[in-house]
């Protein structure tokens, strides 16, 4: 193996710049090329490569977003664009790819292993809803906005007296929503993979009220349901004075945490030593908090399972 190229593809995420970091200063004090690609598996097709040295990873490891680009690019299902991507990475003598991204990323990444490129993919996602991994690259840097946000909206909920129902990022997973809920002290935290009565939290909410509570917080998974929706179905069983927030897109960027930048750096280091070992089509996860790798293909019949205990733990501290 002589070159390998990298792309990052979906939603960024805080980390990935370190994990692109850590791939490149792996592979050339492994004396492999790298060469980065732009706007994901779109770029690849375009053609949208270039030559990385130790440099071009300089002062890179504290930012947010991904100074290669994102794009979501569902053109890649298609074989004749695979085909396109292919014939780029052998005009660039490109040999293997790491991929940082989420599921769909890793969709992109096993087509190019079935033409012959080994290919691995790191977890880079704030979502953390990938299998075989207890956490994604971007997941406790969106963690701490979000609690640093709702920490704010909790300011002026008690300065009113007021419930807020706040919206975060996750897709179908419930994650984000269950490690800010406890993190924040929620009255409710609603995620879609645990039953909930609407009604019920109503009357956990005024009953707060009735006992000195001056504010009221229900971290909602954007999974379940829109934030104004839920919030109006609440004010059906109470009599206080509730606002929707959607806490959006901040939750992707910002400066990556501690966690988040070691992350993405030991993972980056491993898939270099995958491919080095001639290994591809492997998805990298941490798991018990060692490194691990899984075939990309178990990923997809695969369910990641979060920390539900933490649900039943925020209820009773709820109380
Ligand atoms: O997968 C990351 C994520 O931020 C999800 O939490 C969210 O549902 C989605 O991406 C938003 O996608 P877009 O950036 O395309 O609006």
């Amino acid at each position: 193996m002589k070159r390998i190229g990298i792309l990052t593809s979906g939603g960024d995420a805080p980390g990935m710049n370190a994990a692109i970091r850590a791939v490149t200063r792996t592979a050339l004090a492994n004396d492999i090329e790298v060469f980065g690609i732009h706007y994901g598996f779109a770029g690849l097709v375009a053609g949208d490569i270039f030559q990385m040295t130790s440099e071009t990873v300089a002062d890179k490891i504290n930012r947010g977003g991904t100074f290669l680009y994102s794009a979501r690019f569902p053109e890649f299902a298609e074989e004749a664009t695979q085909l396109k991507g292919i014939e780029q990475l052998k005009k660039h003598g490109i040999d293997a790819l790491v991929v940082i991204g989420g599921d769909g990323s890793y969709h992109g990444a096993l087509r190019l292993t079935e033409h012959g490129y080994n290919a691995i993919g790191l977890p880079g996602s704030i979502d953390n809803d990938i299998p075989y991994t207890d956490y994604t690259i971007g997941f406790d840097t969106a963690c701490n906005t979000a609690m640093d946000a709702i920490d704010k909206i909790r300011d002026t909920a008690t300065s009113h007296q007021r419930v807020f129902v706040v919206n975060v990022m996750g897709r179908e997973c419930g994650d984000i929503a269950l490690h800010v809920g406890v993190a924040t002290g929620a009255d409710a935290i609603v995620v879609p993979e645990e039953p909930y009565d609407i009604k019920e939290i109503a009357e956990n909410l005024k009953q707060g009220f009735a006992n000195g509570k001056k504010h009221g917080l229900v971290v909602l998974a954007e999974g379940v349901m829109d934030a104004d929706k839920f919030k109006d179905e609440l004010l059906k069983y109470g009599d206080f004075d509730a606002r929707a927030n959607v806490l959006g897109h901040m939750q992707r960027g910002g400066s990556p945490t501690t966690r988040d930048r070691v992350l993405a750096s030991k993972m980056g280091a491993y898939a270099v030593q995958l491919l080095l070992d001639g290994k591809g089509g492997l998805a990298v996860g941490i798991e018990n908090n060692k490194l691990s790798s899984h075939n990309m293909l178990d990923l997809f019949d695969a369910k990641h399972h979060g920390d539900y205990s933490l649900y039943s733990l925020n209820k009773d501290l709820a109380k």
